[in-house]
């Protein structure tokens, strides 16, 4: 070829990055790769290959991780643990910092290594996946260095299991591994089987910057070593990346061990084009949602929405777009496109759209792809069926489907029409849209004329089926870290109701009623137990809920949703009305009390005025739940906006009959989201004597609605209920394990203290730790500035 000739063509000759560094770097090791394990690399053993996705040849290979692999990774990882933590906040940082420098200076290197062992181009692993990895060491070595200022009453988990997946591997290790290492905690972390190799010279570049042995163990291995690190009693909390049913598995494997979780999962994400966009903006948007990485990105940009009046301009324009892609092997430099994952991961995507189009869906596709390794063209399916599996399930390939729609509220309802709430991408030029738009689409990441933006700072994570917790600036510091108050608790015990001595029927019925959607319910089952009292004898009886009951509660927690929307302001009038309202019945309440515990009088009337003044608190704080303005270092902001969550179940705490209810419920109140609260199984008189606080205040019906009963089968009907989203259980440990257990079906959030009562009369026992486990940060890219 002359040059003459790429002037005529207007076309890009190859230009191949060079690899003989990263061959050389293969070849060093023999292309055999055991663990990484306190500080060293263990005999390679028994393993697979990892093979290159753009040729198919295999790379080299790695090791499968057994028991005793993980047993010696997490001994290691406990006995560096302590140590690390002890370092002053400017020691970690310091070490934070080196990574950050040593991950600069061989960026070359890791880039090529992970263009070669993903399939990804290394256009975008040079310019995107390592140096926005380098900038999650410096953004975290900072939180190192202010630990002790930023995160006063905090301490580290401990020892952290993480596994991640395949399609960012190197930007999702140091995702994981910067807030993790720089607050003080040790890890043991296994990369996906098919992309192992930068994992892999990560830990030679760690130990290169003298990261200390045994805080950092690499354990290479497939989904069942996964499954032990996940499982492992070592493990003091678990962040997982990678598929919902994994993450599925996953909740279910540490349900009951006491650990924390948190799980970055798949997602649907909506990319909304309104008639008034600039669609120019808004076709090259789309190139980044959904064929940047060949669309294996979590929160790809994988449904189009397109408003009718200018879907066709848009697809047209989007088509002639299409036909400028250039797919080719992931070390040309100039190329858009390379490999997919693997051949079997092409061949489920071709199959996901073979069966698109028997369904009536257009196939647009465009570009040549190489006949050799694992590539899959950049492909639009235009008018899905709704229902269609296209429509609805990951694809996670280079797959964009598109429907129409006509209004705004149909966006939304299209939009939200999914298990997941991950991401979504709004494209107007009219801000009261766009920004009406962000507030109503359930989602943990929501960009306005941008797409697939992400940054150190802000915090990334999803709402549904996409997961809990979030990663990436102070929201993400939390998951990695504990409240040290909650660290001196006794086990609790289950309820033990006393037996009735003398039961005597009484004519007259006073059984408390449970309270629904503002108004006070039978039981569906129309039984009552008798609450017995400190001394034996019947105070009263209380109705025996059971699945229905907990089903109209929900209900009329779903029918409260305006609460959410009320401002804060009105909020914190009803939570102080209440609290006022539980003051001028001081006296009632400590009787009740102490009839119940037998708590002497002063003890009871102290845990009422406690209760007061939670209500206050919570009141205070109904009205500061504050976001944050996150300045990334690219143009725009990123609004992280504290939202509720939704339907909360609450199974209040069996200690402080009327405080722990208190406790338990009013956080979530304050902060917009809708409560079925269970009542103490053994002393709920509390509870149901609340019913006049709420009906003497101004709290909308269905905001709060208690049944009674018992814990046991009220507690497993609300973790299985699907339209309920977090669940926050004070039970017994055997309850708590089964609850997160249950919690499955629709991933709701579970806080619980794995029982191990807390005291709830600590002013520790309230405040910010609540409120964050009461809402959710959805974080919102708006442009900003030149
Ligand atoms: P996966 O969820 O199976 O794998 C992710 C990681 O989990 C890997 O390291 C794997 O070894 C590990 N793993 C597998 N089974 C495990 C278990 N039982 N316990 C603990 N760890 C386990 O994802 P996979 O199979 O690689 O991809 C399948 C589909 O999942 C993709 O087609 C895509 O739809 C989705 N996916 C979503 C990702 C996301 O970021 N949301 C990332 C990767 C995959």
């Amino acid at each position: 070829m002359t040059v003459a000739s790429f002037f005529d063509s207007m076309d890009y000759a190859p230009s191949t990055e060079d690899d003989s560094a990263a061959r050389a770097w293969l070849a060093s090791h023999d292309a055999r790769f055991g663990h990484f394990i306190d500080g060293a690399f263990t005999k390679p053993a028994e393993g697979f290959d990892t093979l290159e996705p753009a040729t198919g040849n295999p790379l080299a290979q790695v090791s499968q991780g057994v028991t005793a692999d993980v047993d010696a990774a997490f001994k290691a990882a406990r006995r560096a643990q302590k140590g690390w933590a002890a370092l002053p906040g400017h020691e970690r940082a310091l070490k934070l910092y080196a990574l950050a420098r040593i991950i600069q200076r061989n960026s070359r290197l890791i880039a090529v290594v992970e263009a070669l062992d993903n399939g990804k181009s290394i256009r975008e692993t040079r310019d995107i996946d390592i140096p926005l990895a380098a900038r999650h060491f410096y953004h975290h070595a900072g939180w190192a260095q202010l630990q002790d200022s930023q995160f006063a009453g905090y301490d580290p988990v401990g020892v952290v299991g993480q596994v991640i997946p395949w399609n960012f591997p190197f930007l999702m290790l140091a995702w994981k591994l910067a807030p993790a290492l720089a607050l003080g905690n040790a890890v043991v972390l296994k990369p996906a089987e098919a992309t192992p190799l930068t994992a892999l010279l990560f830990a030679e570049l760690a130990q290169a910057a003298g990261l200390p042995a045994g805080v950092l163990n690499i354990v290479t291995g497939d989904g069942e070593t996964g499954a032990l690190i996940a499982a492992h009693e070592g493990a003091d909390k678990v962040a997982f990346t990678g598929s919902t049913e994994v993450g599925r598995r996953i909740r279910e494997a540490t349900a009951g061990q006491g650990k924390s979780l948190t799980l970055e999962l798949g997602g649907k994400s909506p990319f909304i084009v309104c008639e008034d966009a600039d669609i120019d903006a808004a076709v090259e948007g789309v190139v980044d949602a959904i064929w940047f990485n060949q669309g294996q990105v979590c929160c790809a940009g994988s449904r189009l929405l397109v408003q009718e009046g200018v879907s066709d301009v848009f697809h047209a324009r989007l088509a002639e777009r299409m036909k400028t892609l250039r797919i080719g092997g992931s070390l040309d430099k100039t190329i858009d496109l390379s490999a997919v994952i693997d051949g079997a991961q092409r061949d489920r995507i071709a199959g996901m759209v073979d069966r698109a189009v028997a369904a009536g869906a257009t196939l647009v596709q465009s570009g040549d792809v190489p006949t050799t390794g694992s590539f899959y063209p950049p492909t639009l399916l235009r008018d899905v069926p709704a229902t269609c599996e296209a429509a609805t399930e990951e694809i996670f390939g280079p797959v964009a489907v598109s429907m129409t729609f006509r209004t705004p509220e149909e966006a939304v309802q299209l939009a939200n029409h999914t298990r997941y709430g991950l991401a979504a991408s709004i494209w107007s030029e009219n801000i009261n849209l766009a920004l009406d738009l962000a507030a109503k689409v359930q989602a943990g990441i929501v960009w306005v004329n941008c797409t697939n933006v992400m940054d150190a700072g802000v915090g990334f994570g999803g709402v549904k089926e996409s997961g809990f917790g979030r990663e990436g600036g102070r929201e993400g510091c939390y998951d990695y870290l504990k409240p040290r108050a909650f660290a001196k608790v006794s086990e609790r015990k289950a309820a033990s109701p006393m037996a009735a001595k003398g039961f005597s029927l009484d004519p007259v019925d006073r059984t408390a009623k449970f309270y629904i959607g503002g108004k006070q319910a039978r039981p569906d089952g129309g039984n009552a137990r008798a609450v017995v009292g400190a001394k034996g004898a019947v105070l009263g009886e209380v109705g025996e809920g059971n699945r229905k009951d907990i089903r109209n509660a929900v209900e009329a927690a779903r029918g409260a949703k305006s609460w959410g929307g009320k401002t804060q302001h009105n909020r914190a009038q009803v939570l102080y009305y209440m609290g006022e309202n539980l003051s001028a019945r001081a006296e009632e309440f400590a009787e009740r009390i102490s009839a119940q515990t037998g708590a002497k009088t002063d003890k009871a009337r102290a845990e009422v005025a406690a209760s007061v003044s939670r209500l206050f608190s919570y009141g205070a704080w109904a009205d500061k739940v504050e976001g944050t303005v996150h300045m990334p270092p690219m143009k725009g902001l990123a609004l992280a906006v504290p939202e509720p969550i939704g339907v909360a179940g609450v199974i209040c705490p069996e200690e402080s009959p009327l405080l722990g209810f208190v406790s338990a419920v009013a956080p979530l109140i304050a902060t917009g989201n809708r409560v079925v609260a269970v009542a103490s199984e053994a002393h709920p008189l509390s509870a149901t004597d609340f019913y006049q606080v709420l009906e003497t205040s101004d709290l909308p019906g269905g905001v709060l609605n208690i049944v009674t009963g018992s814990t046991e089968t009220l507690g497993r009907e609300l973790a299985k209920h699907n339209d309920v989203d977090v669940l926050w259980a004070f039970t017994t440990p055997a309850l708590s394990a089964e609850i997160e257990r249950l919690s499955v079906g629709n991933l709701k959030r579970v806080f619980t203290d794995h029982g191990r009562a807390w005291d709830w009369t600590s002013p520790e026992a309230e405040g910010e730790h609540f409120i964050r486990q009461a809402t959710q940060v959805k974080n919102i890219w708006v442009p900003y500035g030149e």
